[in-house]
């Protein structure tokens, strides 16, 4: 990550308790509802959020059943956000694209990857991240447009 992706993380840090209230005023059982029902469903599954901010959608994927990981690099964000869901079992790892070091390095295969908002972080000229084999990837819509390679 680069000198913008650095400042962009620092005003993450900085403006963690304002946007965290702000990520958490929206109710995802609502707006996620468009896409909930293309997700695999079951025993054992394992869903990775990039970028998840307060963690909001990976709560609210524990809802569903998954187990979750929620891949931040944003400190104060994780840290606001462990506060605000810490009976959710959500295991949280500071890691960013478009490599994924920290999340690959665990070895493990996700069921379901969510991106949501984080594109737009991602500015290179090559494919942001490598993704383990198998993993089916959701962008919601508001993403797509934002990719730059
Ligand atoms: C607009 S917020 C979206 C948060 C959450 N996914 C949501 O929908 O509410 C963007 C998040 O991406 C994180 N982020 C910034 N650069 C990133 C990168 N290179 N890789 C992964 N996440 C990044 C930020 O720290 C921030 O938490």
């Amino acid at each position: 990550m680069g000198a913008r992706g650095d400042d962009q993380l620092r005003a993450y840090d900085l403006l963690a308790p304002r946007l965290v209230a702000e990520y958490e005023a929206l109710d995802p059982t609502a707006y996620r509802a468009t896409y909930a029902t293309l997700l695999p469903r079951g025993p054992d599954q394992l869903a990775l959020d990039v970028g998840a901010g307060s963690g909001r959608d990976t709560a609210w994927l524990t809802t569903l059943g998954f187990d979750v990981m929620a891949a931040e690099p944003s400190r104060g964000t994780r840290e606001v956000g462990e506060g605000l869901h810490a009976d959710t079992g959500i295991r949280r790892l500071d890691d960013r694209l478009p490599d994924l070091d920290a999340t690959h390095a665990l070895g493990l295969s996700f069921d379901v990857s969510l991106l949501s908002a984080v594109w737009q972080h991602v500015a290179c000229r090559r494919p942001p991240a490598r993704i383990p084999q198998g993993v089916p990837i959701y962008i919601p819509k508001e993403d797509i447009g934002r990719l730059v390679f």
